[in-house]
């Protein structure tokens, strides 16, 4: 069971600020129970309390968790004065404090969790735990076994940065376009991480996708922008995967 006041039940699900809440009981818009809510701090058993605004059933969601198909071109941030943010896309978002648990660079693409459960997103971000992230990236050079080789001794990105080792595998080669397609799977995740290991080889990523973290995989039926809630197995899974 889970007490929670009445302004902070119907603010944190979306019906408004907490003093535009204040004015809705005051005017006996919001019920409990089919009785008409008098006072804002009446706590509310959010598992058994039937809360109604405007005669619609209000439930009460502690978490939210959306697996969301990150498109080039937004940012992985809850606001942002010049591009639309990764929370822009999340139209069916109910709880205000929802945020993106890691960053994909603007331009990347794919497999984002967004979510108001802090602790799921320490657990998955702490660097002690090495939740894996598998990439998929279109190359701008040739890539060899010696770059897999490379990647899985443990990379020299610069003078203060090793990587850890990396999966690469390579998926195809275009040795006349000088092209390479490949996936990733990185245990850290450091600023620009993928783009920064080819720079370190002279090459340049051209086209960067997330398929994977932890237990969590893109939905392939999601297009870019699309998103949708994660599963009760899937969210389990998840947290099964960073303890
Ligand atoms: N590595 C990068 O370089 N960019 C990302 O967005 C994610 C991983």
């Amino acid at each position: 069971m889970a007490l929670i006041r009445a302004d902070k039940y119907l603010a944190d699900m979306g019906v408004g600020t907490r003093s535009e809440v204040k004015e809705y009981i005051k005017k006996g818009r919001v019920t409990v129970n089919d009785t008409v809510m008098k006072m804002a701090d009446m706590k509310l058993d959010s598992d058994t309390d039937i809360v109604c605004f405007d005669g619609v059933p209000v439930s009460y969601m502690e978490y939210e968790y959306y697996m969301l198909n990150k498109p080039a071109g937004v940012v992985s941030a809850t606001e942002d004065k010049r591009y639309a943010t990764v929370l822009d896309l999340i139209a069916a978002k109910t709880r205000r404090d929802l945020f993106p648990v890691g960053r994909l660079d603007k331009d990347t693409q794919g497999l984002l969790l967004i979510t108001n459960d802090g602790e799921l997103a320490h657990e998955l971000l702490s660097p002690k735990k090495h939740v894996d992230k598998l990439y998929y990236a279109r190359i701008d050079g040739v890539v060899t076994q010696s770059h897999v080789e490379a990647f899985r001794a443990g990379l020299f990105v610069d003078e203060t940065f090793r990587a850890m080792p990396a999966n690469l595998t390579i998926l195809s080669v275009n040795e006349t376009e000088r092209m390479s397609e490949i996936e990733l799977t990185v245990r850290e995740g450091k600023f620009h991480q993928v783009k920064r290991m080819f720079e370190a080889c002279n090459m340049r990523v051209t086209f960067l996708k997330r398929l994977r973290m932890g237990a969590l995989l893109l939905d392939t039926t999601l297009k870019p922008g699309e998103y949708r809630m994660l599963t009760k197995d899937e969210i389990q899974r998840l947290k099964e995967c960073c303890h």
